[in-house]
């Protein structure tokens, strides 16, 4: 079954959707999965979860230089997304089979499913509902750090690079773990506190569940479909960009079509888990810890982007409080026939170009000062 309808038919696969999946030859390598158990993690606002599963994907096997670097690469999903959104012709499709960029037979790859995400412990799925401790990005990063570091047993990485909230969590790891990685790649996001317009779409989000009556302070037994539909079309209409819908839908009817097709899925989804995700980036704010950030970093956007536009200048402003000149680099992609909105950051083939030209500046740290 196909999950996160929304984001998919945002991306284009209304036909994927109408086939069964199963029909079509997969175009990537397929993942390992595993499991990292946590006891008792207290997460930073000061609550303990008894046991915080982390579900994740890897690809390939790890190998080592001399010089202590390594070939592993972790890879983060965007907000109520998870490792599956990887999953097509368009990122894994793209960048995992042999000779493409992120081989998986020369690199070792890793993505996780995020606290609260996909087949981690989250609200839904460990019974706690709103009980489930309110979790933050700083919490999700600590975690990917350690199921990378204790579980994995891998004291380094040659690449962090993630999408959306997991380009939110790129810039994070950057400055908490200096040295965990060589590079840094961040696709589709602002490295800033959310506020402004991203913060007037998620905030309305979270007020519509919370205020709902048939929320029930999160004891629902039902989902409560109004405001969930309500959060759902917010998110629908921020990933989406203008070009892309006019060229795709340009009749009324067609998009009628398109949203009628959108609607029936609602129950799919969660309320708690997606209040919960939502506000997940409450604390999120990198920019003062920008100068600790000490490896090449490249963070690509595209213009068409209604969570990140380009004219707020955030990339720019950002790169610029870097340790050094010339150590991060800042990309807008122009709007093209291309670009669809936010969810550009799923096709690989806009931005991979910058990512071979990051692995090549990132090459040789043997000793080497950047
Ligand atoms: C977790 O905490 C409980 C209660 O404090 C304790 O009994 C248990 O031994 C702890 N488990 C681990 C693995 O630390
Ligand atoms: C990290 O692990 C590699 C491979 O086991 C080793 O060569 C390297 O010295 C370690 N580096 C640190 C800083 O522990
Ligand atoms: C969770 O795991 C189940 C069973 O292994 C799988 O069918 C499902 O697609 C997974 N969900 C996500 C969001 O990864
Ligand atoms: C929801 O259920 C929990 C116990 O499971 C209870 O503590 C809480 O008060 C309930 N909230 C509402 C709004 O009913
Ligand atoms: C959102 O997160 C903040 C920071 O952890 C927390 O104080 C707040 O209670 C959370 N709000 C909701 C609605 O969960
Ligand atoms: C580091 O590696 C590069 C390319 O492999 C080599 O040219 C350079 O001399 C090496 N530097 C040191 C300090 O070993």
């Amino acid at each position: 079954m196909i999950r996160n309808t929304f984001l998919l038919l945002t991306l284009g696969a209304m036909s994927t959707m109408a086939q069964d999946p199963e029909d079509e030859p997969q175009t990537w390598p397929t993942p390992d999965r595993g499991s990292f158990v946590i006891s008792n993690f207290t997460f930073d606002a000061g609550e303990t979860l008894d046991r915080l599963d982390i579900h994740y994907r890897t690809l390939g096997e790890p190998k080592f230089n001399a010089d202590g670097s390594n070939n592993v690469v972790l890879i983060g999903h965007g907000s109520t997304a998870s490792s599956e959104q990887f999953l097509n012709d368009g990122f894994a499709g793209a960048l995992f089979n042999p000779g493409q960029v992120l081989d998986a037979q020369k690199y070792f790859i890793i993505m996780p499913d995020g606290i609260g995400h996909g087949n981690s412990s989250k609200p839904s799925n460990t019974g706690l509902r709103a009980r489930f401790p309110s979790y933050q990005y700083s919490d999700m990063v600590r975690v990917n750090h350690r199921l990378v570091t204790e579980h994995l047993k891998l004291n380094h990485t040659r690449l962090v690079m993630g999408v959306s909230m997991g380009a939110m969590h790129t810039w994070v790891m950057g400055s908490e773990y200096p040295d965990f990685t060589d590079a840094l790649f961040p696709i589709a996001c602002q490295p800033a506190q959310i506020a402004g317009h991203n913060r007037l779409w998620r905030k309305l989000a979270i007020e519509l569940l919370r205020t709902d009556p048939a929320w029930h302070g999160g004891n629902y037994t039902k989902q409560p479909l109004a405001s969930l539909s309500g959060v759902l079309s917010l998110l629908q209409t921020m990933f989406s960009s203008a070009v892309d819908l006019q060229a795709r839908y340009p009749t009324r009817d067609a998009m009628d079509a398109f949203v009628d097709a959108l609607l029936p899925h609602v129950p799919e989804y969660d309320a708690n888990d997606q209040l919960y995700a939502w506000n997940a980036s409450h604390t999120y704010d990198p920019e003062p810890q920008l100068g600790a950030i000490r490896v090449p970093l490249t963070a690509v956007n595209t213009a068409d982007d209604l969570m990140n536009p380009p004219q707020l200048g955030l990339l720019e402003r950002a790169v610029g409080q870097l340790m050094r000149p010339g150590l991060g680099k800042a990309v807008v992609i122009p709007e093209s026939e291309h670009t669809v909105g936010h969810g550009s950051y799923i096709m690989a083939k806009l931005w991979v170009q910058e990512l071979e030209l990051l692995l090549a500046r990132t090459e040789a740290r043997n000793g080497t000062s950047y």
